[in-house]
């Protein structure tokens, strides 16, 4: 599985050269409306760098006039090349040949890049253009969505797998895409659904366009299916481009290291960000972005679940996934979507071997009927069991409140994080001081000559025993308390220190989350 690349061999410079020359070509596209599969792998790929696999298979179906019509390759483009020297295997699904779809042939070919990439530890990367298992092969065009599932499967953690979404995609073609890790869509002309709106309306009645029923954006801001909703077909292919330099090649593998010269790491502006009343919002990312290396925060599910915000980024040149409260959505709550979707970046970064990084500034689960009833207790227990599980280095940093069951959930030490900051503004507690005093100084408050002064006092006592980070440093729940412009400073150090960090789970089969 190991393999050395041929990236890791180039000099730091030509890695940086090999960086820049993508984004060059990609901009020359920019003009360009739709793409052909074609082009759309030329672009993706280094130039020259492509080898097709299987260009002269056709499809073997002898119904509905199919056997009076042949098309080479049926269908897909297969084949290998590299990304920024590093080998990758595609397919890219070419729309003008029957819509796309797949079938017998069509779904071999793409199968025999999947187990080639298996065996020789390198990502797949699928553009997908498809209308879905080709009607006219009936149950071979199953079979062969079936034998891809199985091999998306197989190969989920083993080495990355992302699908990109060029068109209008349907049945099998959104399914194989929901298992690989990350799913690129782009505006206006890409659709994902497992029964377009024609069936939709004959089943429901429901009236409703391809682009509200499974549109980009539709599926970034409310379903959560895709993690990138891009602009045009070339800004998608140059997330996709992006997206790899945070990842290794395989599971066994540690991702690339990018070139870093140490300077002054001391950030001033972060003792700026937390406002001093705190109950007011400030945009985390300020502080993300504060904290890692210049321009290279890659935000994941943007515009989903925007009271979580998580991503890889570089810090002094190493990949790191970031998971991170956002206070200024929602007072950056815990609910079932932030959880679900954290859960799943921290699960991509452990299989991966990413470093993860936590902001906490979270106030608690958000209480209410809607939660409650669809399932806050399982779906926030996702996030508790991803982090629990997970055995990459792994860093907390406390910026403000850390209450409640999401202090443990947000990456403790309980759960097995290695290192825990705070910052002096970051408050330890079961929950705010003012709910706190309301609960267990009921009665007193109660039968007080003035129950507001009384509730006041008992704010200010319970504020002053918890609204500090002292109680949980003096326990080591908190390993330190730090100046905000230290941050980067401690980080690039703790993530040194546990470079070499190594941790076995319990021998198992595989472990049951709570799904
Ligand atoms: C064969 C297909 C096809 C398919 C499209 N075409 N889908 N041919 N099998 N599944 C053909 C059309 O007949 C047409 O051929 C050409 O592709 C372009 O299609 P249009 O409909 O003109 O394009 P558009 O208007 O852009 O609509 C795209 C579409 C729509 C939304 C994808 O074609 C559609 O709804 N297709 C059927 C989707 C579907 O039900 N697939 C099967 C799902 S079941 P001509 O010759 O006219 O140009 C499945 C099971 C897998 O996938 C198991 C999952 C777990």
């Amino acid at each position: 599985m190991k393999h050395q690349n041929k990236y890791e061999l180039l000099s730091k410079k030509q890695q940086e050269a090999q960086l820049g020359g993508g984004e060059k070509r990609i901009e020359a596209q920019h003009s360009k409306g739709k793409l052909t599969a074609r082009e759309r792998l030329d672009l993706l790929l280094d130039p020259g760098s492509f080898e097709e696999i299987g260009m002269l298979v056709t499809h073997r179906s002898k119904h509905f006039g199919l056997d009076k019509q042949t098309f080479l390759g049926d269908g897909v483009i297969t084949g290998y090349g590299s990304i920024d020297g590093r080998l990758v295997y595609v397919f890219s699904q070419d729309f003008t040949v029957l819509g796309g779809s797949l079938a017998e042939a069509h779904a071999e070919k793409i199968c025999r890049i999947m187990d080639l990439a298996m065996k020789n530890g390198a990502p797949v990367i699928g553009l997908n253009d498809s209308g879905g298992a080709r009607i006219q092969e009936g149950v071979v065009s199953l079979g062969g969505y079936a034998d891809i599932f199985y091999r998306n499967t197989r190969a989920s953690g083993v080495i990355p797998q992302l699908s990109a979404i060029m068109g209008p995609c349907a049945g099998g073609a959104v399914y194989s895409p929901a298992i690989t890790d990350f799913t690129l869509m782009v505006e206006d002309s890409s659709y994902m659904f497992v029964t377009g709106p024609n069936v939709v309306k004959t089943v429901t009645h429901e009236t409703v366009t391809s682009e509200e029923l499974g549109g980009a954006s539709t599926h970034a801001e409310k379903s959560g299916v895709t993690h990138f909703a891009c602009l045009n077909e070339t800004d998608c292919i140059r997330h996709l481009r992006k997206l790899l330099r945070y990842m290794p090649q395989n599971c066994e593998e540690k991702p690339l290291c990018l070139p870093y010269t140490p300077s002054n790491e001391q950030r001033p502006a972060l003792n700026h960000i937390v406002p001093e009343n705190p109950n007011q919002p400030y945009d985390i990312r300020e502080v993300i972005r504060e904290v890692i290396d210049p321009e290279s925060f890659l935000e994941v599910h943007k515009d989903y679940a925007e009271n979580m915000v998580v991503g890889f980024a570089h810090l002094a040149g190493k990949s790191i996934g970031i998971v991170a409260n956002q206070p200024a959505f929602l007072a950056g709550v815990l609910d079932i979507k932030s959880s679900t979707k954290a859960a799943r970046f921290v699960r991509f970064c452990d299989a991966f071997n990413i470093p993860l990084l936590v902001f906490e500034d979270v106030p608690g689960f958000l209480p209410g009927t809607d939660q409650e009833w669809n399932g806050i207790i399982t779906n926030g227990a996702k996030l508790l069991y991803a982090f629990c599980e997970a055995t990459v280095p792994r860093i907390t940093v406390i910026t403000r409140k850390a209450y409640g069951g999401a202090y443990d959930v947000m990456n403790s030490k309980h759960i097995g994080a290695d290192m825990n900051f705070a910052w002096p503004t970051a408050e330890i507690a079961v929950m705010g001081a003012k709910g706190a005093a309301e609960i267990i100084f009921r009665q007193e408050i109660a039968a007080a000559e003035d129950p507001e002064a009384k509730l006041k006092e008992k704010e200010l006592a319970y504020g002053e025993q918890f609204a500090h980070p002292y109680e949980a440093a003096a326990r080591g729940y908190v390993d330190e308390v730090i100046m905000p412009e230290q941050t980067r400073a401690k980080l690039i150090r703790a993530f040194a220190m546990l470079d070499n960090k190594s941790e076995s789970l319990p021998q198992k089969k595989h472990g049951n989350i709570p799904l």
